[in-house]
């Protein structure tokens, strides 16, 4: 049996449920090894606290579970789907319609499944399987972290290259597209963690602003968040750069930023709270007078999904642990003036932390920053 499989099957019995489903998804894949598309055709895994694991799914998958009867059982159904309740019904049949506890994972199954499932099962109950699921993947192994460096570095790379294209006058879009043809040129799988932000001026004000056609212009911030996906793992990063000579205000929110990102990232350390590496960042901002402008959690685990746990909020007792990987991405924004955020994607170690990002997070004019870089990279 597969170790990861064995390791879930404990925690649904820890959880006090018979058995968890999901969907097709960074779990699935995760425990797996397969991947589905997603669409109008049900694909559902059912794992019972023993025995192997039961997949169903559409017959034209069928190819794709082959080298994998060690580990899961098969069930197909065909294209019409007036058959799929008996199929569902026929596949499910070994629980001898018990009063069942099944877990699914509250953001990921669709009703599609579960009302193919509840018809199965009538006297099944379908609960929400975070106890079991959300702690799944939450220790990233040594293969895991050296994917997730690697994502870090082509994300880093895609960002100096784009840096180094960047013309006055350019609009957001137009810096957004060289960035994404950096991203796949520098290495990072097709299926990108999110679409990245490129905002400028007043823009950088919204935390997810998409980018739009506004042309950059001197006294700007440009703010980058974007990410690469290696091998199925994702990196999440955040810097900013000044157009030109900046109102003083923004300089001082920059500064604030790097300060608030720089104090929590260096307490990150094993016995630390996720809620208490919120409290360092978000101190700091306040006493810094810029407290009402901190609109988010300071960060949220990092790996195959671009958010998933630990997430860094208030009051969140979470313990961290080694090999827990999560973003620190204290900003400060302020309507109509403009926005900074600094993130950084950092692994919890045996004694501390490290960070998978490296670039400088200073906020400094584009020239300075590719100045800088070149001296580092030439020494
Ligand atoms: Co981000
Ligand atoms: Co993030």
């Amino acid at each position: 049996m597969n170790p990861r499989i064995e390791y879930l099957q404990e925690l649904i019995g820890q959880s006090g449920f018979d058995a968890v489903v999901l969907n097709p998804g960074a779990s699935l894949r995760w425990l797996t090894g397969l991947d589905f598309h997603l669409m109008e055709r049900p694909v559902v895994l059912w794992v019972s606290k023993t025995g192997k694991p039961l997949i169903i799914l559409p017959e034209l998958e069928q190819a794709k579970l082959a080298g994998f009867e060690a580990i899961l059982e098969g069930s197909f159904f065909e294209d019409d789907p007036s058959t799929w309740h008996e199929v569902f019904g026929n596949a499910l049949a070994f629980t001898n319609g018990k009063d069942l506890r099944v877990g699914v994972e509250p953001t990921g199954l669709r009703y599609l499944e579960l009302d193919l499932m509840q018809a199965a099962l009538p006297n099944a109950h379908f609960v929400d399987g975070s106890a079991a699921l959300s702690s799944l993947r939450l220790l990233k192994d040594q293969d895991e972290l050296a994917r997730m460096k690697r994502a870090a570095e082509i994300a880093e790379e895609a960002l100096l290259e784009t840096l180094r294209t960047i013309q006055a006058g350019q609009t957001e879009k137009e810096i957004a597209s060289e960035l994404l043809v950096q991203l796949y040129r520098q290495g990072s799988d097709a299926d990108l963690p999110f679409a990245p932000i490129v905002s400028s001026g007043p823009n950088t004000a919204n935390p997810h602003a998409a980018p739009s056609d506004r042309a950059i212009e001197s006294g700007d911030v440009l703010l980058f968040d974007w990410g690469a996906r290696y091998e199925g793992y994702c990196s999440d990063i955040t810097r900013c750069f000044f157009i030109g000579p900046v109102d003083e205000r923004l300089q001082e929110i920059a500064k604030t930023v790097q300060r608030a990102n720089h104090y929590a990232v260096a307490e990150v350390s094993p016995g630390m709270t996720a809620g208490q590496i919120d409290a360092i960042a978000r101190e700091e901002i306040e006493e810094s007078g810029f407290g009402e402008f901190f609109t988010h959690r300071t960060g949220h685990g990092l790996g195959m999904e671009a958010h998933e746990a630990p997430y860094i909020f208030a009051g969140s007792q979470l313990e961290l642990k080694r090999g827990m990987v999560f973003t620190v991405e204290p900003g400060i924004y302020v309507p109509g003036l403009g926005g900074v955020r600094i993130e950084d994607n950092v692994v919890v170690t045996e004694d501390g932390f490290t960070s998978l990002t490296t670039l400088p997070r200073e906020v400094k004019t584009i020239e300075r920053y590719l100045k800088l870089m070149d001296f580092f990279r030439g020494l």
